[in-house]
């Protein structure tokens, strides 16, 4: 991967809990966590009603209760984000656990189905996705690690310990269980990976 910036919290051989890994602290302090909040708000239009934003508002508070160091204060609010991911999963459909590590500006551009993704998975900045999509294990353990600027449409599955490049689409109804390069499309189940000419601007 050739990305813009490092991908968020590591790679796919730095697995929350592993032996010797530090705690993993996405969202160390209260001025950390208002930026997260204030990001996602941008990016699904501004709109505090947007459920979209409200699943990733969620999703950040989680990034900032286990980020705690004391272990009270880690536990209190622990369970006020489980208790309101109650709540706000079921009605919006969106499970991505606080351990998954989603870089900035993370779009879900139709919150109107459901959307999971394992908490071993990492993914880079600026990625968009569509509806009913799941990042997960393909079977045994180990889940995708995704580059920057990537795209996923809508009913695709990414599945397994596999890796996908930088400005990577991957297409509509699509299962991708193997590694897509950079600057790839990969479309239909299994997925057929195909090269661009050039690469990706943004916006095309
Ligand atoms: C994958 C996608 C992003 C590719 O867009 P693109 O980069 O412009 O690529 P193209 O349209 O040039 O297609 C390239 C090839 O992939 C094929 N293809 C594109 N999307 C496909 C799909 N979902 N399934 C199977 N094949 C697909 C095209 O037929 C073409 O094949 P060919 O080269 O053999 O003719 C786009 O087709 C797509 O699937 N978008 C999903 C959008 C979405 O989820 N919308 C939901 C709205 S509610």
């Amino acid at each position: 991967m050739t990305g813009t910036g490092p991908l968020p919290g590591g790679t796919a051989g730095d697995v929350p809990g592993a032996a010797g890994a530090e705690p993993y602290r996405p969202l160390p302090d209260l001025r950390s966590l208002h930026a997260a909040i204030h990001g996602d708000w941008v990016v699904h239009g501004r709109r505090l009603q947007e459920p979209a934003f409200l699943a990733m508002a969620t999703f950040r508070f989680g990034q900032w209760a286990i980020s705690r160091q004391h272990r009270w204060s880690r536990a209190i609010a622990g369970k006020t984000y489980g208790l309101l991911n109650v709540f706000v999963a079921g009605w919006t459909r969106v499970f991505i656990p606080p351990q998954t590590r989603i870089g900035r500006e993370f779009h879900i551009v139709h919150c109107e189905g459901s959307i999971s993704i394992h908490p071993a998975a990492v993914i880079g900045e600026r990625f968009g996705v569509m509806h009913n999509v799941t990042i997960g294990t393909n079977m045994g353990p180990g889940a995708p690690v995704i580059g920057n600027d990537v795209f996923v449409g809508v009913n695709s599955c990414v599945l397994g310990a596999i890796r996908i490049g930088d400005r990577v689409r991957i297409g509509a109804n699509t299962a991708v269980t193997t590694d897509v390069p950079d600057d790839c499309i990969a479309v239909g189940s299994p997925a057929r990976i195909m090269p661009r000419l050039g690469p990706l601007s943004r916006g095309s």
